[in-house]
């Protein structure tokens, strides 16, 4: 399925713009300048279909991609530390937390964790929203490239520590580099077993 173009379809900064949800959705979660639009690039190996940046609260909108009318892929705006006022990133999280708890159709979140950082007081929060919406969600650790292996193994076995008891966990928890591509074909495998054939 991931070879199938990637194409854009629609951008929404209210729930009433979802679009209509007529296949299979998976989204991708996470703090600010976590990678998740450089994740999906990696996954689809289109470079410049979904826009990346070094400054963080880059993605200010959930956008809507396409993978023919197999799978839907969302790059949702990250929570923290963007550089924008109080009111709009409150808008932000509140859009996403409406997002992943009540989105039809939606297969799956990707919550995605720098794999140096480990798990923030926000990711906590929309895991519990997660559980409480029972929206299955399974943990993404990233930029491995820059860690030691024997950190990112280490971080990986506390993660799935911290969630044995959580219901919607996914596991496992992946691993993944956009940018040297360690553990992105597996993590595709893995997806695209969600999408429509
Ligand atoms: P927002 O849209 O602001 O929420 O950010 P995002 O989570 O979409 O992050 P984005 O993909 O735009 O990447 C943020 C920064 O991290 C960019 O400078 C990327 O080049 C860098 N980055 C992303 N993935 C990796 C990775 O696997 N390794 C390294 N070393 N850097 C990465
Ligand atoms: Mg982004």
């Amino acid at each position: 399925v991931f070879r199938n173009k990637l194409e854009f379809f629609a951008a929404a900064k209210i729930s009433s713009s979802f679009p209509p949800p007529t296949i299979p959705e998976i989204a991708f979660a996470g703090i600010s300048n976590v990678g998740k639009s450089s994740l999906l690039n990696a996954l689809t190996r289109q470079w410049g279909v979904v826009r990346t940046s070094d400054k963080p609260g880059h993605t200010q909108t959930i956008n809507f991609f396409k993978l023919a009318s197999k799978l839907c892929l969302v790059d949702l705006p990250g929570y923290g530390f963007a550089y924008a006022k109080d009111e709009v990133k409150e808008a932000w999280e509140e859009l996403v937390k409406e997002y992943v708890s009540t989105r039809v159709g939606l297969q799956r979140v990707c919550l995605l964790i720098d794999t140096k950082w480990g798990m923030k007081p926000r990711d906590r929060e929309l895991i519990d929203l997660m559980e409480k919406s029972q929206t299955p969600y399974q943990i993404v650790l990233t930029k491995t490239d820059i860690v030691f292996p024997i950190d990112v193994a280490r971080r990986a076995m506390q993660i799935q520590e911290d969630l044995k008891k959580n219901k919607s966990a996914v596991n496992p928890v992946m691993m993944v580099s956009s940018k040297s591509g360690a553990g992105v074909r597996s993590l595709r495998t893995v997806l695209a077993t969600l999408a429509r054939f």
